[in-house]
This record gives structure tokens, C-alpha cells and sequence, in this order.
């Protein structure tokens, strides 16, 4: 979508909400952006503190700027035991449902009895505090209870998304050093059972760090444990003693919780750090701003705990608030096509945090299957993960919502640890525009700037930078300061670069109009074209390869892989079914290839770069543009060509 067909004028007015002109938001913003020390001390008291902080932000070496610096707490203390002193004791923490619709809760209560034995196995396996606890999990309760207990004794989490494959698993455990590895023998996929264990033991050989393997049973399906390294994830716990306590370790704030592997611009993803304190006060007050959380809520965000936004409203920021939340393992189109309505109905969730790929898809099944549920529960819908195009929009907005709930539409990255711009629901509501995030949360200072670093009048594009430190913001690449500086800051100092484009309407709203980079947003999840460039240049039969990002209805983008044959090899179909299975092999299946288009050569400058604008054209019939600068205008003639023939052959299938 252009920005120039952007409803910039329709206003939607969802009559659950109060209204506001967004005025509340900009009188907290000026006096947080005016006294950040203030301003972020008085909020931080919703957090519980083991030793207080006597200032808020240390901003004397930028970028590297550190929140409640001297202050010392714990997040599991303040995601449970918090809880369990006060009435919410028994209040369900989690409610999941696995794929085959089994269902299990965890009280406040429980679920500290769990997060204390996992502790101490973990404990007992010799994890001290600083050590890497490497996490790969499906979407059952020992994942949030994996990242507590970590949490709990100081350790640093990194979840590796289950789906990952076993090279992409090691690249991650390997830079970040973990010597425990948390897994289980599968998970259930469209009712039938899938291995996880066998990428983790594809990986282990390649993965020197890791000493011991806990392995939660799931499926039950058979799987080789490794005497001396592989535990039951249950033997270990029941070894814990059944109602044992574990002193939450006092950590510093700026201690790190958690390192998160993303894409970037370059072929190594990078391991994003974000620490205790701040990212706490974030996840904290940006669930309270945007879904005004209440103990009546059952909420319910269908991210993957693999993901950025699991970890923030699926454990740290639900918990802290002494919410239920509910987790679903699986598949939202198995058994049924109505699976989410289902269990919506089932549970009364209140809040659905979605995406815009799953109501793409659920606008492809049609409304009928909604209707066939009682929704009536739902008092907030959510989106994340890619821009939401205004007609999916619509469709959440009338066909879930009724016409009466606001779609609260996030803008975030894995770097900013939360909600960054989005509309706010409780405290005030902002007319919503279909398509627009709207406008920046408290403190948050965006901007827009051109190639120079100017800040842009409404209504042209730029890129969107943030020009103040927030505390949910990462504190580094792990183990690479200097990657992060130049990444994040490298542009122009002291600002950070989001690497997405976006425009502001004349009411001030913003638009996310997708990324300025060579990073791909395929079903919401974040895939560097580079990444896949690697994996393919790695085929012998290579020499050249460019990924670009192509328009799908349903997932918003998908990669196609334009490939150059060394001499002596020649395109065909098994060909192609070798480098999508090795795309696979290197990733994962999010990354798989929509198709691999074999070209006889790349258009590029005569200094010899790779024109990506060019091949961007052909993907979308966009007229070419300027060719001057093109070393070998028969380049672009044949990629035309064998692109328009390949759209033959998979239009004739
Ligand atoms: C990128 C970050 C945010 C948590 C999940 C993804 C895109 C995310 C939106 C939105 C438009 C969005 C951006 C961003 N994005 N949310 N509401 N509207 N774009 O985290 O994997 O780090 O990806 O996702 O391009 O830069 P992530």
C-alpha cells in the first residue's frame, strides 16, 4: 500500500470507549520527556524493588543508557510471589489449551510451586546466576514456567522459536554461550505428533557449551536420551522435592533478563539484550496504557512465547499485573476453521491480542464461522507484528469487534521491548483510524526524518526514529556493544534507527509503512533477506543469490529467491526443491521460499551491487524507474522473462 491511498480521513469511534483528542497521552508525555528522572521514579513504584534506586535513568555514556541503575529487584518475584501474598493467590495465572484441546490452569499459587522446583533442578544442574538458560519449547506451560524459574535465579533466558531448525537453534545457543538447553520429545500439530527433540539433538554435536538437556515429555513419542546429558524435564522436578523454596536471587536492574535472537541486515542474527529493571517498568505500563488491564480479564495473546511479544504480554507484563492469561499450543485452523471463536467462547476470553496474518486468513474463511460463536466476552481486540491493511481492518473491527470494541493496533520491535505507538484504551481512547497505529504511547518521542536526518512535514515518508531512551529499550547486541552503536544509533547519534518507514497524517497519526531495510515481514515474523542469501550461496551449484519481499494476501510478504547457476549446472525442478529444502535445513519453514526464480545474471551497477530496486520492480510490475546507472540492460530483460515465465508454470499447476 502507497501512502498516498491511505484513509487518512476515516475515523472510527468504537462505543466502548471514552474519547479523547489524545490529549491525556501528551500532557503525560511532556512531563516524562520534560523530567524523565521523576516522571519514570513515580512510575517504577508499580514495581516491587528489593533495594530502591535513587535515580532513574544514568544517561552519562549514550547509547549505552541504564535504567534504575543501583536499584535491585527480581521479575519472578514480581510475576508471582508478589501475587500469592495477596488475594490473588488463587487466581488462575495461566489457562492453556493444547492442540488436542486438552486444557490445564495454574493458580498464582501453582504456578509458584512449579517456577520453585524448576529453580532448583536448574539449580541442581549448576546454573548459576549470569549463566545462559537456552529455551526450545512449543507453546506448553513449561515455557513461561522455564523462563520464571531462569528468571527467579538470576540466570539469562533465550528461547529459540521451536520451529527453528537445528543449524539455526545452534548459531543462537552457541553465540550466546548457554550451557543448559530446556526442551521436549515434540509437540502436537494438527493432531499429530511433530519432534523437537530431534533438532536438538541434530544440534547438540555442533553445540560444545551445552552440558546437560532437560526434556519435558509432551507427546510421549520415542526419543534417544543421552546418558549423562539428557534428564526428564519431570524426573529432575520431582528430584527438586515437591514443596521446595527458592530464594529469589536480588538482581541488579540492569542485569540482564533475557537475550532474544531477531534478523537483521546482515547474514548473523543478532542477539538482543534486554535487562530486568526498565523492561520491567516498560512491559508493565504499556499493557496498563494500551489494554488497561482488570481482574476480570482473561487475555488472551496468540503470540508464540519464541517471539518478542511472547515474552513481554505473555509472561513478564500479564504476571506483573496479576493477570489471567490464556495460552493456546497450536493451530488456529485445527480441528476446525473456527478453532480461536471456539475458545474464546470457552474460556470468555476478554482481550485477543492478534495479527494481521490470522485475520487475513480468517477473512478468507469467511464471516459465517464467527457467527456461529457467542464472542460477546471480548471487550478489546489487539494487532502486532506488520501493518495492518485498512480492509483486514474492517473486517476485525465489524466482524469480531461488532462494531463496538477498539482495535488497539501496536507498534513495536524486538528492541523496544514493548508497545511503542499505539492507541490507548482505560485512561483515554483516541478516534481510530483503520490502518494507523495512531500516536506514540506516553514518553515516547518518534519522529520522521529523510535521508539526512531532517525531520519530515506530514504526509511524506520517512524513516521513524525515536530521539529520547525509553526503559524498555535492549541494552546492547550481546556481546557486541560496537554492532549495536552502529546499528541502532550508527545513523546519527544519539537517535535511535527503527529501520521502518512511516508516514504522519495531518491529525499527527502515525502509519507504519513497512521496513526501509533488507529485513522481511513474512506472517509478522521478522526473516533478513541476507539470512536466506547465505543459505543459498552455500549450494554449490550457486554463485549468486537476492531474496526479495513479494505482496501475499494472507501472510503480507513472502520471500522469492532470484538465483544465478555457476557454470556446468542447469535450473530445474529438483534443483529448486534442493535449495528450498536447504533454506529450510538453515532457518526453518517460516523462511521457505514463495518460489526460486534461476536467472542467467543479476542486474547490477557497474560498480558491480546488486540492483534489489530493480528486481523489487519485477516482483511488482512497478514501472523500472531509473536503469542509467544498470551495468548490462539484457540482465533486467531476462529476469523479466524468467520471472514471467515461472508465474506461468505455478499459475498452470
Ligand atoms: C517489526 C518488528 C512488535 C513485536 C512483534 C514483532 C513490524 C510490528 C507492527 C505494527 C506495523 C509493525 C515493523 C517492526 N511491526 N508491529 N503494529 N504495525 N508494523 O517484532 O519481529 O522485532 O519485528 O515488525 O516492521 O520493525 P519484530
Amino acid at each position: 500500500m502507497t501512502e498516498a491511498s491511505l484513509p487518512f480521513n476515516e475515523r472510527y469511534y468504537p462505543s466502548i470507549a471514552k474519547f479523547s483528542n489524545g490529549e491525556i497521552r501528551k500532557q503525560e508525555s511532556e512531563k516524562a520527556l520534560k523530567n524523565p528522572q521523576e516522571y519514570w521514579a513515580e512510575k517504577a513504584k508499580a514495581i516491587d524493588w528489593y533495594k530502591p534506586f535513587s535515580k532513574a535513568l544514568d544517561d552519562s555514556n549514550p547509547p549505552f543508557y541504564k535504567w534504575f541503575p543501583d536499584g535491585e529487584l527480581n521479575i519472578c518475584y514480581n510475576a508471582i510471589d508478589r501475587h500469592i501474598k495477596g488475594p490473588r493467590k488463587n487466581k488462575l495465572a495461566y489457562i492453556w489449551e493444547g492442540e488436542m484441546g486438552e486444557v490445564k490452569t495454574y493458580t498464582y499459587y501453582q504456578l509458584y510451586r512449579e517456577v520453585n522446583k524448576l529453580a532448583k533442578a536448574l539449580k541442581n544442574l549448576g546454573v548459576q546466576k549470569g549463566d545462559r538458560v537456552a529455551v526450545f519449547l512449543p507453546v506448553i506451560p513449561e515455557l513461561p514456567i522455564t523462563l520464571l524459574a531462569t528468571a527467579r535465579i538470576g540466570g539469562i533466558h533465550t528461547v529459540v522459536f521451536s520451529g527453528f531448525s537445528a543449524e539455526a537453534l545452534a548459531d543462537r545457543v552457541n553465540d550466546c554461550g548457554a550451557k543448559v538447553l530446556v526442551t521436549a520429545d515434540g509437540s502436537f500439530r494438527r493432531g499429530k505428533p511433530v519432534a523437537i527433540k530431534d533438532n536438538a539433538d541434530r544440534a547438540a554435536p555442533i553445540m560444545p557449551n551445552i552440558e546437560k538437556v532437560l526434556v519435558v515429555k509432551r507427546t510421549g513419542q520415542p526419543v534417544q536420551m543421552k546418558e549423562g546429558r539428557d534428564i526428564w524435564y519431570h524426573e529432575a522436578l520431582a528430584n527438586a522435592g515437591a514443596n521446595v523454596y527458592v530464594e529469589p536471587e536480588s538482581m541488579k536492574s540492569t542485569d540482564p533478563l533475557f537475550i532474544l535472537y531477531t534478523s537483521g541486515t546482515t547474514g548473523k542474527p543478532k542477539g538482543v539484550q534486554h535487562g530486568i529493571g526498565g523492561y520491567l517498568v516498560w512491559a508493565y505500563w504499556t499493557l496498563k496504557w494500551a489494554f488497561n488491564p482488570t481482574d476480570e480479564d482473561i487475555y488472551w495473546c496468540v503470540a508464540d512465547i519464541g517471539w518478542i511479544t511472547g515474552h513481554t504480554y505473555n509472561v513478564y507484563a500479564p504476571l506483573s499485573h496479576g493477570m489471567t492469561a490464556f495460552l493456546f499450543e497450536g493451530t488456529p485452523d485445527y480441528p476446525g476453521q473456527d478453532r480461536w471463536w471456539q475458545m474464546i467462547e470457552t474460556h470468555g476470553v476478554t482481550i485477543l491480542y492478534g495479527t494481521p496474518t490470522a485475520v487475513r486468513m480468517f477473512m478468507k474463511f469467511g464471516e459465517a464461522l464467527v457467527l456461529k460463536h457467542d464472542l460477546s466476552s471480548l471487550r478489546i481486540l489487539g494487532s502486532v507484528g506488520e501493518p495492518i491493511n485498512p480492509e483486514a481492518w474492517k473486517w476485525y473491527y465489524r466482524v469480531i469487534g461488532k462494531e463496538r470494541l477498539p482495535i488497539i493496533d501496536t507498534w513495536w520491535q524486538t528492541e523496544t521491548g514493548g508497545f511503542m505507538i499505539s492507541p490507548a484504551s482505560g485512561i483515554e481512547l483516541t478516534p481510530l483510524k483503520p490502518g494507523s497505529a495512531t500516536l506514540p504511547l506516553p514518553s515516547v518521542n518518534v519522529d520522521i526524518f529523510d535521508e539526512k536526518g531532517q525531520s519530515v512535514p506530514q504526509g511524506t515518508k520517512g524513516v521513524l526514529v525515536i530521539k529520547s531512551p525509553w526503559p524498555g529499550m535492549l541494552q546492547q547486541i550481546w556481546k557486541d556493544p560496537e554492532r549495536f552503536k552502529q546499528t541502532y544509533f550508527g545513523r546519527w547519534p544519539g537517535i535511535y534507527f527503527s529501520g521502518d518507514y512511516a508516514v504522519r497524517d495531518p491529525d499527527g497519526y502515525f502509519w507504519l509503512l513497512g521496513r526501509s531495510d533488507e529485513v522481511l515481514k513474512v506472517a509478522g515474523h521478522r526473516i533478513g533477506t541476507v539470512e536466506l542469501e547465505s543459505a543459498l550461496v552455500s549450494h554449490p551449484a550457486v554463485s549468486e543469490a537476492a531474496v526479495m519481499g513479494k505482496e501475499d494476501a494472507v501472510k503480507g510478504e513472502v520471500p522469492v529467491a532470484f538465483v544465478v547457476l555457476r557454470s556446468g549446472f542447469t535450473p530445474s525442478d529438483e534443483l529448486r526443491a534442493e535449495l528450498i529444502k536447504l533454506v529450510r535445513t538453515a532457518i526453518g519453514p517460516i523462511a521457505t521460499p514463495d518460489a526460486v526464480v534461476f536467472v542467467n545474471k543479476m542486474p547490477k551497477t557497474r560498480s558491480g551491487k546488486i540492483m534489489r530496486r530493480l528486481l523489487k520492480a519485477v516482483l511488482t510490475g512497478a514501472p523500472l524507474g531509473d536503469t542509467s546507472t544498470i551495468e548490462d540492460e539484457g540482465s533486467i530483460e531476462d529476469i523479466k522473462a524468467t520471472y514471467a515465465e515461472l508465474q506461468k508454470q505455478i499459475g498452470s499447476k
